[in-house]
């Protein structure tokens, strides 16, 4: 067997990067993919050019197999695995190990065998508007300042500086993806405040009730709150473009690039849910108007400014909430959803 481009996944059993695994071996420009996928929850992916390896990565021994399969030394990496927001601030101290202390390992053999090897590879973090917080400015530019108010966006911001730093001694070839909010996320609501963004369209167009913590109606002035989102078809094009980025590309000082979002508000959202299902479904979405969620959500960046991320070649969404309502629609009635 002739061992074609190796990719290492973290997070594999999580819902983007199970997506991301299966995109890659579509990939056109990745034709000779060799992937090992790993998560804590054993990966269900299967396929002839597939390992899949249960892990605990707060372990440096787990971390070490990765690297000694028999695919060999990944080409590239994606840190993928996380406690997300609401886990990190029930839980602080495994929101640390995770998020800081297992990022850090990862990143420490790779440099390792990567040095062993002569490489430089690939390690591609998904990071998060999270790391903003406090007062923001109505655009989010590349030089505005993450001050994180989370436990979540703080220990993203000290992996990213990590990542920088390893790039700038040449130790691994950085790529910082901070995501938008990505919608609609299938499945059960995850652990985050956000979580509820993806619920007001999913449930009801499963037919299902849906709390929405914003307003206490439609019509409430409450419900044109800002947020600042982007669909999952946009993210998962944009996590396997990154990897085709040259590193010449990108600013000399940063490996940091905020992806592409658009400004949607949760009477938008909840409007293209009408346009797409009807007036049922948005019977479905029952109003319980909660102070501390709409604090947090206010909290986060409305708007980022996509031109550096479009230089790059990363793409956005066209025609707002609607399509990105009706793709979802399209998924629940395949059972994809
Ligand atoms: N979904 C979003 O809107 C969004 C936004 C910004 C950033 N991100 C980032 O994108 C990445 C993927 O997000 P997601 O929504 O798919 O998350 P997810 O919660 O679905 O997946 C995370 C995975 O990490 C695994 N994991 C947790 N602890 C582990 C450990 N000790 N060892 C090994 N694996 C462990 C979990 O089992 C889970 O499968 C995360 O890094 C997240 O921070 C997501």
């Amino acid at each position: 067997m002739t061992i074609g481009e190796v990719v290492l996944l973290t997070g594999a059993s999580g819902w983007l990067a199970s997506r991301v695994a299966d995109a890659l071996l579509k990939d056109p420009l990745t034709p000779n993919a060799f992937l090992i996928v790993t998560d804590i929850a054993k990966p269900r992916l299967e396929a002839d050019n597939v390992i899949a390896v249960q892990a605990d990565l707060t372990d440096n021994d787990q971390i070490d197999s990765l690297f000694t399969t028999a695919y060999g030394v990944p080409d590239t990496v994606y840190c993928m695995h996380g406690i997300m927001s609401r886990g990190s601030e029930d839980n602080f101290d495994l929101g640390l190990k995770v998020n800081v202390d297992s990022v850090r390992s990862l990143l420490e053999t790779t440099r390792k065998h990567g040095n062993l090897k002569g490489k430089s590879i690939k390690f591609i973090f998904t990071s998060g508007l999270a790391v903003y917080g406090g007062p923001l400015p109505p655009i989010v530019e590349p030089d505005t300042s993450p001050t994180p108010q989370s436990a979540y966006g703080t220990s993203k911001l000290i992996s990213e500086l990590l990542i920088n730093e390893y790039t700038r001694r040449g130790f691994i070839d950085g790529r910082i993806l901070r995501l938008p909010t990505v919608i609609v996320r299938p499945g059960q609501p995850a652990a985050a405040t956000s979580a509820f963004l993806s619920a007001i369209i999913r449930e009801p167009l499963k037919g299902e009730v849906a709390i929405c913590p914003i307003g206490n109606s439609f019509d409430s002035p409450q419900t044109e709150l800002k947020t600042w989102v982007a669909s999952s078809k946009s993210i998962l094009q944009n996590l396997i473009i990154a990897k085709h980025i040259p590193a010449s590309k990108f600013t000399p000082h940063t490996r940091v690039v905020c992806l592409p979002g658009f400004t949607t508000t949760v009477r938008e959202m909840l409007e293209a849910l009408r346009q797409v299902s009807g007036p049922e479904a948005l019977r479905r979405v029952v109003f319980r108007d909660d102070e501390t969620d709409r604090r947090i959500v206010r909290s986060w960046p409305e708007k980022a400014d996509n031109s550096y991320a479009l230089s790059l070649g990363f793409v956005k969404d066209e025609g707002g909430m609607v399509p990105v309502v009706r793709r979802f629609k399209d998924d629940v009635q395949a059972g994809l959803a």
